[in-house]
Order: structure tokens, then sequence, then C-alpha cells
């Protein structure tokens, strides 16, 4: 095999981001894109799509769709026909940082919209998987990392990583996989507004990696486990070592 075969992984293959305006998700298009790829990116916002229309040009279709929107991802999976991997990097719904007990019940059901979007992915998307194909999401490292205020995105992250593993089972031979981020840069830091910089150091100084994660760095986890046959009902954990910390 050639190097240039070897770079191109993807070739040929036809990959779906939902969630893949922006963050975490645009690097994995641009990534997968990169690898030959023909990608399809989807987001809400206009706003959003038009950023990552300036980044990949005609690379990539890009289409206005929202994850809980059943006949919006049924036509998308229609028109994409065989899919050889799909993605959901959506946020999908409205976290709360409180301590559990501040939050309304609404608040606290709110955060679970990223569950119900992903589950609905997969089950509207699953049947247009190819049977060596694969269904990736995202977690959270608060899956498994429990601390004050943080108590909607630990349950959730923790609800996604265990669908996750139900869905690896029961559609095997579709690998079905979750890679948990920690604190990575992207839109999501942006209400943070000036005072950004200083928030993220002080969230970062006690991690191994003593930093801010770039999107490219979780995306390169979501590629890998697209290419890799072997991987399935796996979490790959990207977020410097905060577990450890
Ligand atoms: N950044 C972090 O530190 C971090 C840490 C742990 C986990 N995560 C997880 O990583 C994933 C990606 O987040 P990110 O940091 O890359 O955030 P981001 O930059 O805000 O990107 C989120 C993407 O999801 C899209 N989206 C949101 N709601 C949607 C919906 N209902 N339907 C369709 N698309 C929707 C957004 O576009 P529109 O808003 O235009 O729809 C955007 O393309 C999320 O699941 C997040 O919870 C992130």
């Amino acid at each position: 095999m050639s190097t240039d075969q070897q770079q191109q992984n993807l070739t040929g293959k036809q990959v779906v981001v939902i969630g893949g305006t922006s963050g975490i998700g645009l690097a994995t298009v641009i990534a997968a894109a990169a690898q030959g790829a023909k990608v399809w990116a989807c987001g809400r916002s206009a706003e959003h799509l038009d950023k990552a229309r300036a980044v990949v040009g005609d690379r990539v279709e890009l289409v206005q769709l929202d994850t809980h929107d059943d006949d919006g991802l049924r036509a998308l999976f229609e028109k994409v026909g065989q899919i050889d991997h799909l993605v959901s990097a959506a946020t999908g719904g409205t976290r709360t940082l409180k301590p559990f007990i501040e939050q309304t019940e609404e608040q606290f059901q709110a955060a679970f919209g990223k569950l119900w979007g992903y589950a609905k992915v997969a089950r509207i998307g699953a049947s247009y998987v190819a049977k060596d194909g694969s269904i990736t999401f995202v977690s959270g490292a608060p899956a498994r990392r429990f601390k004050p205020n943080m108590s909607a995105l630990s349950c959730v992250g923790g609800a996604v990583e265990n669908m996750v593993r139900c869905l690896a089972v029961e559609l095997s031979p579709v690998r079905v996989n979750v890679v948990s981020p920690g604190i990575i840069d992207t839109a999501l830091f942006d209400w943070m507004g000036n005072e950004k910089n200083e928030r993220v150091a002080a969230m970062t100084q006690g991690q191994l990696v003593k930093r801010i994660g770039r999107p490219e760095e979780v995306a390169s986890a979501l590629v890998y486990l697209m290419n890799n046959p072997y991987a399935t009902g796996t979490t790959v954990d990207v977020d410097g070592g905060q577990l450890l910390s």
C-alpha cells in the first residue's frame, strides 16, 4: 500500500456528522474529508453553517437540520443513501451548571436533550449504516469524573456511554462507540467572554496535560473509531488526563 493510500483511509466512504458545523464536529468533518471521505455536515443555525462553509468550501455537503426533527433526519439519510460512518457531536440540549438540589426538574431534564438527539440519530439512522460501518457519539469527562455543579453533565454523559454499549450489542456487526472529551476549546465556552482564557486556565491546571484541548485532538479519536474495524462498544477518552487528576 502506498503512503498516499495509507493516508486516505476514508476514500470512497460516506460520513455524516450531525453537529458538524462547529467545534469537535467540524474538526471531525475536516479530518474525514482530508482522508478522502464524502462528508455531510449538519447543524441548526445559519451562522454556524456559514462559518463552516467558509472553512470547508464545497468539499462538504452542509445541511440545515435539528437533530430532534425526525422527518429532517429521515430526509437526510434518504438523500445520502448508504452511510459508512454516522457521527453525532451535537450538543442537542441545554445544560445547567448548578448544584443538583438547586436545579429545577425542567433544567435537569433539558440537559437530556443531548441523549434524546443521539437516540433519534441511532433509531432513524441505524438501517442506513453499512454492516461494516460505524456509529460514534460524544460524551464528556463528567460521565466518569464527578465534580460539584456538574450533575446534569455527569448523568447525561453516563447515559450516552451506556446507550452506546447497548447499541453496540444490538446493532452488531455495525460498530458503535463514544469519544469522551475533556475541556476543549470550542464555542461551548464562548459564554465566558473576556474571562475565557483565565477561567479555562484555572479549570485545566490540575490536569496531567495543563492546557485546554483542541477540537482536532478529539476529532482524531472520532476518525480512529471510524477506521478501526476491531473497535466497538468502547469509549476513547481525550481529556488531558482529567480522569486521573
Ligand atoms: N467543548 C468541550 O469542552 C466539551 C467537553 C465535553 C463534551 N463535549 C461534547 O462535545 C460535543 C460537541 O461540542 P462542542 O464543544 O464541539 O460544541 P460546539 O462548538 O457548540 O458545537 C456543537 C455543534 O452541535 C450543533 N448542534 C447543537 N444542537 C443541535 C441540534 N439540536 N441539532 C443539530 N445540531 C446541533 C451546533 O450547531 P447549531 O448550534 O447551529 O445547531 C454545532 O455544530 C457535545 O456533545 C458536547 O457536549 C464538549
